[in-house]
């Protein structure tokens, strides 16, 4: 009876998030088409892509309950919420508007403020990926990423980063004997850090390590995980191609919503360093968009997101073979999940 009303509590919860998110979209659609006409707009979806969208995001909220209740991480997990920074940051988000749509109007996708420091980045990243105000590399960009990424997701983006979850813990056991804090986790381009934190919620014991290229979101991620009790995820800066750790270091290494932000060639070199530094029978896992062969009712959605929401290498990304690229650096045994409007690929170093 409790059982079922806390069942009930979170998925109202995920549904006013969900109703929020559209209620921002209509909003902020309606001031769009007022001020900056000519800034285009996404096809609306069809009546069966909205009926699919509906189904999957209830399967994935039962599978982000039913993995509470094995006890893969904590109840409470299912109900964080920054309200501080809700009510900070979305006025902020507000306010950031109307420069992003004149961004979008005089067509400025590499556009960054004079302070910026661009030295030492990759071309490829120095983007303004979502039309976001500086790219990655300010504070308020920062401040703004996982409001943004909420409202893109209608509130399923954590759900959705959870589901590795569960393969992460399950790869793990294969590394019996060794106490929970000798296992090393890397997150890979971990942005704000809110796999780490949930990674942290699910295994209160394990070295946790994060790389980002951004000083700003490893700022942000620091910030956040240091309100978290345990210790704190070992941050450094630094490009995925080039991983600083050392070969067979890391008992897993995960990757969220990262691989469709890269050139393909890219894509590959980050996969072999991942490999590199995760342990013989250690498991490597991909959290990122469905692809195009994975639903033909949202294929019209991913034709259109690369173009609204400036991803210069995504529409690449929704066709390329990441099975093979994984099985070329090396991995095995490669298991593919989808949830939602995410993939996961579940790969293992020999062992
Ligand atoms: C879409 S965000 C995803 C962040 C985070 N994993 C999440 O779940 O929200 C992409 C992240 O990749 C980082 N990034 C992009 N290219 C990178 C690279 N070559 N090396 C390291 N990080 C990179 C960005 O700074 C950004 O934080």
């Amino acid at each position: 009876m409790f059982n079922n009303l806390t069942k009930l509590t979170y998925q109202s919860f995920q549904q006013s998030k969900s109703y929020f998110s559209v209620g921002h979209k209509l909003l902020s659609t309606q001031l769009k088409n007022l001020l900056y006409p000519t800034v285009g707009q996404m096809k609306p979806a069809s009546p069966e892509a909205i009926a699919k969208l509906q189904n999957r995001l209830n399967l994935l909220l039962e599978a982000d309950w039913q993995d509470s209740q094995k006890g893969i991480y904590p109840e409470s997990v299912l109900f964080d919420n920054s309200w501080a920074d809700f009510f900070v940051n979305y006025p902020l988000l507000w306010l950031d508007l109307p420069q992003v749509w004149e961004r979008i109007t005089q067509g400025r996708y590499q556009d960054f403020s004079s302070t910026t420091d661009q030295e030492g980045y990759p071309s490829y990243y120095l983007q303004n990926f979502h039309h976001q105000t500086d790219g990655y590399l300010s504070e308020s960009s920062a401040n703004l990423y996982d409001l943004q990424v909420e409202l893109l997701f209608g509130g399923a983006a954590d759900p959705m980063r959870r589901r590795i979850l569960a393969p992460l813990k399950r790869g793990l056991q294969k590394f019996q004997g060794i106490s929970q804090k000798q296992i090393r986790i890397l997150d890979v381009a971990c942005g704000t850090g809110r796999t780490l934190k949930l990674m942290r919620s699910a295994m209160p014991e394990a070295s946790l390590f994060g790389t980002d290229l951004s000083p700003a979101y490893l700022r942000k991620a620091n910030q956040i995980l240091s309100q978290n009790p345990g210790e704190l995820p070992q941050l450094l800066q630094a490009n995925a191609e080039e991983l600083p750790y050392l070969d067979n270091y890391f008992h897993a290494v995960t990757s969220v919503f990262f691989f469709h932000e890269l050139p393909a060639a890219v894509r590959q070199t980050v996969i072999e360093q991942c490999f590199r530094v995760t342990k013989p029978g250690g498991g490597f896992i991909i959290c990122d968009s469905i692809q195009m062969s994975d639903s033909s009712e949202l294929a019209n959605m991913m034709d259109g997101f690369p173009k609204m929401f400036h991803e210069p290498y995504y529409k690449h990304y929704t066709t390329d073979d990441l099975v093979e690229r994984l099985e070329k650096a090396g991995f095995e045994d490669i298991e593919i999940q989808i949830h939602f409007l995410s993939k996961y690929f579940i790969a293992y170093k020999p062992a």
